[in-house]
């Protein structure tokens, strides 16, 4: 699939020393919503900002549609919507004007019917004519999504969209992404809400520390996901696995009294009464046993602890 913007070995150090992106290497596809997963301090914000051309890159470069996002700065930044983590914006104006306002900036000619459509599908169409000042916090990051959109852009970077924004919201916010991705915007999101990305991206990225971790379609990490564990408490400790039983995915745990079997839901055979018939065999016995199901929220704490 064709990319539209590409990053190549970025690195950033800021200027106390820190260094907050560790070459980083990143493929956003045309039309996709990706999201970027990682705790607090990861790096997802200066990544965001490098890409957007707010802050400057140590090494590597960013390329939208083509264009290197330092030598055209204004022809990629007029490409690009970017709605801040922080809510910035305590201002006078009012919500149209301040759309009209982001959207000159731009060097884009006047569209007010433009502006009605956005401040519409944002439920602010009612607010239009009340100065910025005087609206919810709810409302005033709404007014910043409408700002980003106000010139039109093709690749929107949402960085925490949600982050202290009620449940209802929310999901309006999902529903305005979805419908953003099927007018052929390609939207880019962090966020450190596990169910967040799960439920909006086509692809998701973990960063942690400065790094990308893995880039990977959503569903295919759901599959992943798909893997299931049987446990069986012991009647007896093991002090280590039977020969005839080191094929199969087992693990001992530190004590011994546990056995963890490792399985896909989704595959044809489960394995769980070949187990069954080696486990007699070998003579071990168990007096109990259950299932649990690995979350995306188990791989990503196992990601970012190897890491
Ligand atoms: N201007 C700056 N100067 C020095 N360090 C910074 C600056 N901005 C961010 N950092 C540090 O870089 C790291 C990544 O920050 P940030 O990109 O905001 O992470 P995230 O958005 O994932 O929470 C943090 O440790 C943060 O303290
Ligand atoms: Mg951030």
């Amino acid at each position: 699939m064709q990319s539209i913007v590409s990053v190549r070995h970025l690195s950033k150090t800021y200027d106390d020393g820190f260094k907050a992106l560790k070459d980083i290497n990143l493929e956003i596809r045309k039309g996709e919503i990706i999201a970027l997963l990682g705790p607090n301090g990861a790096g997802k914000t200066t990544l965001i900002s490098v890409i957007c051309g707010i802050v400057n890159p140590s090494e590597g470069e960013v390329l939208v549609d083509g264009n290197n996002i330092i030598t055209d700065f204004r022809a990629t930044r007029s490409m690009i919507g970017l709605v801040p983590q922080e809510l910035t914006i305590d201002s006078f104006s009012t919500v149209f004007a301040a759309l009209s306002f982001s959207r000159g900036l731009f060097g884009k000619t006047p569209d007010p019917a433009y502006i009605e459509s956005v401040l519409k599908d944002l439920s602010l169409w009612d607010k239009r004519n009340n100065r910025i000042i005087e609206l919810s916090g709810g409302m005033k990051r709404r007014v910043l999504i409408g700002k980003a959109l106000a010139h039109q852009p093709t690749v929107l970077f949402l960085d925490e969209p949600t982050a202290g924004v009620d449940v209802e919201l929310r999901k309006d916010m999902w529903g305005l992404v979805r419908k953003l991705r099927d007018s052929g915007v390609t939207i880019i999101l962090t966020t450190h809400y596990i169910e967040e990305a799960e439920e909006i991206a086509d692809r998701i990225g973990i960063v942690t520390k400065g790094e990308i971790l893995l880039v990977e379609e959503k569903d295919e990490l759901m599959r992943k996901l798909g893997k299931k564990q049987l446990i069986l408490d012991l009647v007896e400790p093991l002090t280590s696995l039977p020969e005839s039983l080191l094929a199969l995915s087992l693990e001992v745990s530190e004590d011994g009294a546990t056995l963890t079997y490792t399985y896909d839901t989704q595959g044809e055979h489960t394995g769980i009464t070949n187990l069954m018939e080696e486990l007699r065999d070998a003579g071990i016995r168990f007096k109990d046993m259950r299932t649990t199901q690995r979350s995306l929220e188990d791989i990503f704490v196992k990601l970012v602890e190897e890491a």
